[in-house]
């Protein structure tokens, strides 16, 4: 095998496919256009949509490049050696032109050729066939012919041999054939193959037959032409031409960790914790000199893609934190990939250098706010333990002084205040105090089981089901709804609700007590969507889908996950339900109390008579 740089990895992809009559294409942005409802540009075939269904590509029918992605859907895993939330896609296509033998026949002669794949080491997997399509002989007929050994030839299912946008309708797709390459020649077992969960194979990467059209319901419909999509993900197969085991050893990253490395002190590799905090800070920097340097480049935010790039910025933060190092040592890092990785690659990130490095000091500067928040919150946990401790001395001169943060105030430093336990053990030691480390997990684990039970019983209906509290449901709807609407901020967001089947209560954030005008127009305005007798409509969607369509709620960035949306009059929220049948079964709604619930967050109560 032969060892690349990332530069010379995308001159490589793109100088093969261009002497094979392909156009190379610019890059297009890492921000969803609203085509497929999906968050971001998460496949180098996105942007190449309408050209897949049959547009002429003004560029012609052979295209080429490398295209960016993010995927957040595991932004938890980063911080192992493989997971990242940005990478690149070597892409190419035909569409309509050249099809499964020109195509099987260069992906050839780029692995043995260019990589200096072993023939004999290459295996293949192609689809086994199912009611939607053929088993795909054809492609490993043209396989075998190649050179590539009939025992390295598998036939999968569905599952593995089929590639689709997931939460998509519309989009193309088919079957798939998958290259894989071994990373050393010891099998685990006798049937240690590419199946095999051992990881010994390597997926390098895959050409999709895209001859379908996903339609609703699960069917598919064949395209009049049929392309080829190629996909090869730069980053991993950087990783393995160079034989590392370890995304972050890479050229992409080595100038990040080096910096991260001087600037705390610490040593990459040596201790898990200080390792892991190196390679969140590098992703989640990395993506966001991304997705704020991008040509339609997004700033941090409250909600939707803004959000998701707001959780990777304080993330990243926090890490800093327990690194030792200041936040803004991000803004070093980003300079790193900017000016050393990525200048060649993604010339606009170097114009645009000023105002990137602006952008995230300024969410450094702004999420510092928060966690003075919970500093005062430590202050107090700590003044009010040296308290009891100088109390109950004087009292009884054999008492032994609280020195350990409970668990639960360690979770609440975490939870309201965004403080990892890490931050909190080293305050504490500058105190002279330890943490319940023990009784934190303890906490953490209990919240997680609350939620998860919580988030089950809402699914699987066994909350109490009474008609009552089912009305008052709606009525918490209508409400949100109203508030929004009535006190004109459409910052305004569920802080928590409980139903019993007597009163709803609402939690929401706004600053001061409401008028008795406001109160009495948010009945009004409920009321009056209760009046108009409309029909509750609930309808299955993704997440992606639900916040096009204008919903409000908790937008994780699971992307593809299908959630309920109900429509209940003017509001629309996502929710596991149950609810009202139709509005004019909830009665007349009377708002009983309004007072504060915490700092910035009001509470209303409210019946249904
Ligand atoms: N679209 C294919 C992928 O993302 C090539 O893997």
């Amino acid at each position: 095998m032969k060892k690349f740089t990332s530069n010379e990895l995308r001159n490589a992809w793109l100088d093969f496919y261009k002497a094979k009559g392909h156009a190379v294409i610019p890059a297009a942005s890492l921000i969803g256009d609203g085509t497929t409802g999906v968050m971001f540009n998460v496949a180098g075939m996105q942007p190449l949509m309408p050209y897949l269904l049959g547009k002429e590509h003004p560029m012609g029918k052979r295209l080429c490049n490398v295209q960016g992605c993010v995927r957040t859907v595991d932004i938890d895993s980063v911080g192992d050696a493989t997971h990242f939330t940005f990478f690149e896609m070597m892409g190419n296509w035909s569409l309509g032109d050249y099809f499964k033998k020109e195509k099987t026949a260069w992906t050839f002669e780029l692995l043995t050729e260019v990589f200096g794949f072993d023939k004999d080491k290459i295996c293949s997997t192609v689809f086994e066939g199912n009611a939607s399509a053929p088993r795909d002989e054809e492609t490993a007929s043209y396989l075998k012919a190649l050179g590539i050994k009939e025992e390295n030839i598998f036939y999968l299912d569905k599952s593995n041999n089929w590639w689709e946008l997931e939460g998509t309708v519309g989009t193309p797709c088919g079957p798939d054939n998958e290259w894989f390459y071994p990373r050393h020649e010891n099998p685990c077992c006798d049937k240690c193959d590419v199946e095999c969960d051992c990881g010994r194979y390597v997926e390098i990467g895959n050409d999709v037959y895209m001859q379908y059209k996903k339609l609703d319901g699960g069917k598919y419909e064949e395209l009049e032409h049929k392309n080829v999509d190629t996909g090869f993900g730069l980053d991993r197969l950087l990783l393995f031409l160079n034989g590392l085991d370890d995304g972050y050893k890479t050229d992409l990253f080595q100038g990040a960790i080096a910096h991260l490395q001087e600037v705390s002190g610490k040593t990459y590799g040596e201790n898990d914790s200080d390792t892991k905090a190196m390679r969140i800070i590098a992703d989640h920097t990395r993506t966001a000199v991304m997705l704020i340097g991008d040509v339609n480049g997004i700033l941090p935010s409250n909600t939707g893609a803004g959000y998701i790039l707001r959780r990777l910025l304080r993330r990243a933060i926090r890490y800093c934190k327990n690194l030792c190092i200041a936040a803004t040592e991000m803004c070093e890092v980003a300079k790193v990939f900017i000016e050393k990785v990525y200048f060649e690659a993604y010339p606009l990130l170097v114009e645009k250098e000023a105002y990137i490095l602006d952008e995230i000091t300024k969410e450094i500067k702004k999420f510092e706010v928060t966690l003075a928040g919970g500093m005062k919150e430590f202050d107090k946990i700590v003044g009010g333990m040296e308290r009891k401790n100088q109390f109950m001395s004087q009292k009884d001169p054999a008492y032994v002084p609280e020195t350990e943060i409970s668990g639960k105030q360690a979770f609440r430093l975490y939870d309201t205040f965004g403080y990892p336990l890490e931050l909190t053990i080293e305050l504490a030691s500058e105190r002279g105090l330890t943490v319940d480390e023990n009784g934190f997990n303890e906490a953490f684990k209990a919240h997680q089981e609350l939620s998860k039970a919580q988030a089950q019983a809402a699914k699987g209906g066994l909350v109490e089901h009474s008609a009552a509290t089912t009305n008052l449901h709606s009525a918490t709807h209508l409400l949100n709804y109203a508030l929004k609407k009535v006190l004109n901020d459409e910052t305004i967001q569920q802080k928590g609700s409980n139903i019993t089947p007597e009163r709803l209560r609402f939690d929401f954030n706004f600053s001061r007590p409401l008028t008795l005008e406001e109160i009495k127009a948010i009945e009004d305005v409920v009321n009056g969507e209760i009046a108009k007798a409309s029909p509750v409509v609930c309808e299955e969607m993704t997440v992606e889908e639900a916040r096009k369509a204008g919903a409000v709620g908790v937008f994780g960035d699971r992307y593809g996950e299908v959630v309920k949306v109900y429509t209940i009059g003017a509001s629309k929220e996502i929710c596991g339900g149950p609810h009202a049948d139709n509005t004019k079964d909830l009665g007349k709604f009377r708002i009983a109390k309004e007072q504060s619930s915490s700092a910035g967050v009001r509470r209303i109560k409210a019946v249904l008579e």
